[in-house]
């Protein structure tokens, strides 16, 4: 099969080569999750994730989403509670040295418990076990939230990308971290 028409069918059918990843029962706060590889019908979900915590039009379309659910250089892990994605977590992999954090969202009625403690750690021992020596991400300056979270994992800031967001204007801060 050509190559483009097999990424086709692989894409309506929701089964993703690439990086793989073992799915995990997770404890957090006393409640258990499942942690696994997203697939393309978890799109949706993530939308609602997003809706929960971003005024719309969220960061992320549909059709971006999905994109990244397939991109083969890429990682997206779900966290699951029964059958409904609850939060994600999104990796570039590109590079063989340094693994990058396109995306970490958690839904508002699960956030403050630990859960993106869970998505970090997990991202961390992922990038570790294989031989990435550094991450990256970026994050807006405003969201002090996220920025502590990223700074109790030991990322420190390394540039300002001034005006980087489009719909705020807001100024990006480029944060690494060792691994
Ligand atoms: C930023 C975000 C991902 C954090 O997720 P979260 O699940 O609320 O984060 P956690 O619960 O792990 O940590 C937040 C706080 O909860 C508290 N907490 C409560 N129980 C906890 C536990 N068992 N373990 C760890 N932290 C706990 C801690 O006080 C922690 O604060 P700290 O930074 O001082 O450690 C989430 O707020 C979110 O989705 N925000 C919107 C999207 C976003 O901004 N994404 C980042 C884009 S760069």
């Amino acid at each position: 099969m050509f190559p483009m028409l097999k990424k086709f069918k692989d894409l309506l059918s929701g089964r993703i080569e690439g990086f793989d990843f073992e799915t995990q029962l997770v404890k957090v706060d006393g409640q258990e999750f499942t942690l696994r590889k997203a697939n393309r019908k978890d799109s949706v979900q993530f939308m609602q994730v997003q809706e929960s915590i971003y005024p719309i039009p969220v960061p992320w379309p549909i059709d971006i989403v999905e994109m990244e659910i397939g991109n083969k250089n890429a990682l997206y892990l779900s966290l699951v509670d029964k059958d409904r994605v609850i939060a994600f977590i999104g990796l570039s992999l590109s590079d063989k040295v340094e693994s990058h954090i396109t995306n970490l969202a958690v839904h508002i009625d699960y956030q403050d418990v630990g859960i993106g403690h869970l998505l970090l750690d997990q991202a961390f021992k992922y990038c570790k076990s294989r031989h990435f020596t550094k991450m990256s991400l970026e994050v807006d300056v405003t969201n002090k939230d996220a920025i502590a979270l990223y700074e109790a994992f030991g990322f420190k800031v390394e540039n300002v990308h001034k005006k980087y967001y489009f719909r705020n204007h807001h100024d990006a801060l480029e944060m690494m971290a060792d691994l």
